[in-house]
């Protein structure tokens, strides 16, 4: 192809793309408003399985909230309702990251409790299609992705407030090869899309009692988005003067993670998609690894709540597949109970597994058959949550 022609077919891609993120914006300023649990009756939690170990440790996390939910899904407050089609196998049938059947379906619910789903990537035997994880949180415009990090023993108590709409992933499906030798990714950062997440950490850090806010960048190299996002925070950050501001570039922050001395430090981070993909899977690392953690999805009108692991399908390749462990997508029903208002639940079943996750450790999962089973793990932490005096008990182990 002649270089011209190259140029000109590559404008015009570039041009719809702009076309779209303008558009965006555009949705974005008229906002809506956040929606209010109190008044839904029932409130529909849609399960979606997953692929791999997915439905396996599903399973387990459904069982340990409808036994604490027993009450309220008896009454009719509370709804679960499986969501199928989005297994790997479904989406290559269909050719599409996100069924519309699928994406309907899910529109019907209020909050998502959402396994890991497989994401094809170059030359696996799937279709290359859009991961299913970032295709939701685009078409639900879930664009907080909040992960906490908690080692009380080395002092560790982090949130993250990862982007989880825009960067490098908004356009990651829709890079472009100009000729055969030229790739080109995009990368979108919005005034909007900034200031919303920005916003929602230093309202947590506020109504928290949290006194530091540091937002991660690479905005000395990556200039005109990174520089955005950083530009944004600063602006914000003056309308919060009782909490203190930092920045770090993401270089330096991952390194501060594992500094000892200082990483006690941080509080609430702040950060765009991918810095916030790579460093939550740091961080999960000190609390016992990305099998543990929990992430929260929120949109204005819908919230998903997942693991932040894959759906490692070589533990099913092995047969291990019920040794895997369901604590991470017990974590993330912790914060889907608090996300709706059932905040005693939240806290129960926190305590619980933080008992049986990190302090008693009566029942340990090893990946393997030398350890108990996920099933074994959720009847572990439903006895503790039954437990009168699991409250006392969990005191016992704070310092
Ligand atoms: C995560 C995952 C996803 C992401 C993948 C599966 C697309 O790593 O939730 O952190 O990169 O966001
Ligand atoms: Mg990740």
């Amino acid at each position: 192809m002649f270089q011209t022609e190259a140029i000109e077919k590559a404008k015009e891609h570039f041009a719809k793309l702009l076309e779209a993120q303008l558009k965006r914006v555009e949705q974005m300023k008229a906002g809506e408003d956040w929606a209010d649990y109190s008044k839904l009756k029932p409130i529909v939690v849609g399960v979606v399985a997953g692929d791999g170990i997915g439905p396996y440790i599903t399973k387990e996390a459904v069982r340990v909230l409808e036994h604490i939910l027993a009450a309220e899904i008896a009454d009719g407050k509370i709804q679960l309702k499986s969501i199928p089609g989005l297994t790997i196998e479904e989406r290559a049938a269909a050719m599409k990251a996100l069924p519309e059947e699928t994406l309907v379906a899910l529109k019907e619910c209020h909050v998502i409790l959402k396994g890991p789903l497989t994401t094809p990537k170059k030359g696996d035997k799937w279709p290359n299609l859009e991961s299913a994880n970032v295709s939701m949180r685009r078409e639900l415009d879930l664009f907080a992705n909040v992960r906490p990090v908690k080692v009380p023993e080395k002092g560790i108590d982090w949130i993250f407030y990862r982007e989880n709409t825009e960067g490098e992933y908004v356009l990651g499906s829709k890079g472009f090869n100009v000729t055969e030798d030229l790739a080109v990714d995009f990368k979108v950062i919005t005034t909007q899309g900034a200031e919303r997440i920005v916003r929602l950490a230093f309202e947590y850090a506020k109504k928290n009692g949290i006194k530091r806010v540091s937002a991660v960048t690479k905005a000395n190299v990556i200039k005109t988005t990174d520089g955005k996002f950083l530009e944004t925070a600063k602006r914000v950050a003056k309308e919060y003067p009782d909490i203190q501001f930092d920045d770090w570039f993401v270089d330096i922050m991952a390194a501060k993670l594992v500094d000892e001395k200082r990483r006690k430090d941080f509080k609430v981070i702040v950060l765009p998609n991918l810095y916030g993909d790579i460093l939550t899977d740091e961080a999960a690392e000190f609390q016992g690894g990305v099998g543990t953690a929990g992430s929260a999805n929120i949109g204005k009108r819908y919230a998903m709540f997942e693991a932040i692991h894959g759906s490692a399908p070589r533990m099913v390749d092995e047969g291990r597949a019920g040794y895997a462990d369901p604590a991470s997508m017990m974590r993330a029903c912790v914060m889907l109970l608090r996300h709706i208002g059932f905040v005693d639940q939240a806290a129960k079943m926190e305590m619980a597994l933080d008992i049986c996750g990190q302090f008693e450790k009566k029942v340990v999962l090893t990946g393997r058959a030398d350890g108990a089973t996920g099933a074994q793990y959720a009847d572990y932490v439903m006895e503790t949550i039954r437990d009168p005096n699991l409250e006392s008990r969990w005191k016992s182990y704070q310092s």
